[in-house]
This record gives C-alpha cells, sequence and structure tokens, in this order.
C-alpha cells in the first residue's frame, strides 16, 4: 500500500476534495485526522474511510485560527507520534464571475485573505513536527484560475497564483530538511458540485453569463484537452501518489490536473 503506516491530517476532511482524499489515504494504509468545520460531513468521512480499514479520528477545528490548529495538529503528533502527510482541502464559497466595475474590494479579498490564510496556519502549524523529524510532505490544491484569463477571475486568479507562490517558496524553505511541498490544481469537477460550494458558485456563474449551468459546464469541457472534466477520485488518487514515497523527489511542483485546459 502506498501510504502503509503514513499518518495525515486534513483540513477541511469533510469537503469533497478531502473526504474523497480520506478514502483513499484510507485505501491505501494511512492513519487519518480529519478536521474541519461541520462535525456531521467529517463524521460521514470518516466512516467511509473506516470501511477501508483505517485508524481516523475527527475533530472540528478552524482552520483560520492559528492557536486552534496549533493545538490540534500538537495533539495529532502527541497522538500519533509524527505527522507525515499535511492536506489542506478547506473551500469557501466566494464571488466569482463579475467584472471589476462590479466587484467590491471585501469581495475581492475574502478569496485572496481567506485561502492564503488558512494554507499559512495549517502548514505553519504541521512544519513544526515536519521539521523536527526531518521529514514530511504538505500538500496545498489551487485552481486553474492560477492561469486563465478573462472576466471574473479577478479574486480566484490572485488567491490561486498565490497560493502556487506560496508553495513554491515553502517548498524551497523546507526542501534542505526533507519536506516537500506540492501544489495540485485540478480542473472543476462536475461529481463535485452536490456537495462542494462550487456548486452554488458556478451557479450564479453561469447565471451572470445568462446561460443555464450545464452549458456553462460544457463550456469549460470545450477548453479541455481531453474533452472532459477531473473527478474527484482521479484527484484523490493524485494526491494519494504525490502524498507517498514513490514521488520523494517531487517538491515545488504544481500538479496540472486541468485535463489540458491549461498546458505547461
Ligand atoms: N470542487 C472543485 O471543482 C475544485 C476545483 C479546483 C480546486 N478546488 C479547490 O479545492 C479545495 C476544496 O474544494 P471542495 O470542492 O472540496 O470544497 P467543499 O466540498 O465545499 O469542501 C470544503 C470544506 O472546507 C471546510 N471549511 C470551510 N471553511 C473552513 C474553516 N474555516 N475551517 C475548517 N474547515 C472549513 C468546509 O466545511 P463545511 O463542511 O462546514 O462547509 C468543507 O467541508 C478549495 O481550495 C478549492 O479551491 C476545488
Amino acid at each position: 500500500m502506498l501510504l502503509e503506516n503514513k499518518v495525515a491530517v486534513i483540513h477541511g476532511g469533510g469537503g469533497s476534495i478531502g473526504a474523497a482524499a480520506a478514502r483513499v489515504f484510507a485505501r491505501e494504509g494511512a492513519r487519518l485526522f480529519l478536521a474541519g468545520r461541520s462535525l456531521p460531513r467529517l463524521e460521514a468521512a470518516a466512516s467511509v474511510a473506516r470501511a477501508e480499514g483505517a485508524d481516523v479520528s475527527v475533530a472540528v477545528v478552524d482552520a483560520m485560527d492559528q492557536a486552534a490548529v496549533d493545538r490540534h495538529v500538537d495533539e495529532v503528533a502527541d497522538a500519533a507520534g509524527r505527522i507525515d502527510i499535511s492536506l489542506n482541502t478547506v473551500g469557501f464559497d466566494h464571488v466569482q464571475g463579475l467584472p471589476i466595475a462590479e466587484t467590491s474590494l471585501e469581495d475581492y479579498l475574502h478569496p485572496v485573505v481567506g485561502y492564503l490564510q488558512t494554507n499559512f496556519v495549517t502548514a505553519k502549524a504541521v512544519s513544526r513536527h515536519m521539521i523536527a523529524q526531518r521529514s514530511g510532505v504538505i500538500l496545498t490544491v489551487s485552481t486553474p484560475g492560477a492561469r486563465l484569463t478573462g472576466r471574473g477571475l479577478l479574486g480566484n486568479a490572485a488567491q490561486s497564483a498565490g497560493l502556487e507562490g506560496f508553495s513554491r517558496a515553502l517548498a524551497g524553505e523546507l526542501g534542505p530538511v526533507g519536506v516537500r511541498v506540492v501544489c495540485v490544481r485540478p480542473h472543476a469537477m462536475s461529481d463535485a458540485l452536490a456537495t462542494s460550494y462550487t456548486g452554488e458558485m458556478f451557479g450564479r456563474t453561469a447565471a451572470a453569463g445568462g446561460i443555464p449551468m450545464d452549458e456553462w459546464l460544457a463550456g469549460l469541457v470545450g477548453m479541455t484537452l481531453l474533452g472532459r472534466l477531473p473527478v474527484l477520485d482521479e484527484v484523490a488518487e493524485y494526491l494519494a501518489f504525490v502524498a507517498s514515497d514513490r514521488a520523494r523527489s517531487i517538491t515545488g511542483a504544481i500538479a496540472n490536473l486541468s485535463a489540458g485546459a491549461l498546458v505547461d
């Protein structure tokens, strides 16, 4: 198994990508600590992961709060003896689809501050342990907005590009002590729409463009080389691989899971 004896903390562990990753990490032998905002979603993700045979603990932790995340991560390290994998899949609704003239400064900054804050907070908390043990991998999740252009992407573009820059810089800082940092950039996943904040957000974006959601999604598909969007399980499988020792030479990378909507 890819992650046998690995200890993984997933912030946003009850969310769409978080829960999908929890299931695959569990199948691959990891011991899991799922943290997030809503207990019922965490419990649902934990029960699926337990069905794969994993030891899973859940905790309600605000991933924006440095003191709370530090405390939780310290408890995980005490309980498990180490932290091998940290995955931040925190996500929240924000404004997309509007031109600059109709975007308030507050709406622009909301994703920029929020995503950069939570990823700083969780990376800072786990890096204290990973530096001490001289190993570990920190995984972040950005969006194609980091490289796309067009109307309505300002906040999303700034947060995604910022998070990719953050991940690259952190990889440079932590590489010398044996800690890897990898950012994964999936395209929109249509099988996440029912559970993800993206369902509502993309719905509003489509409505702002005056088209139904399925037509808007078809437009995204049309921009990919593969003629399809990625699905949650593919992203989860990639996260498990990149978290594993088989990917031990991958750091400072931005993994392009856009189905060819973007080429490097
Ligand atoms: N879905 C996509 O198509 C897609 C594509 C590319 C990139 N991404 C990125 O992937 C990440 C996760 O997206 P997702 O689709 O999995 O979102 P999701 O299904 O809405 O899950 C996000 C999770 O984050 C939790 N959360 C929000 N604020 C939190 C906080 N302050 N503290 C702790 N947990 C918090 C939410 O808690 P609640 O359960 O209480 O809501 C939810 O469980 C985001 O960074 C997003 O930009 C998503």
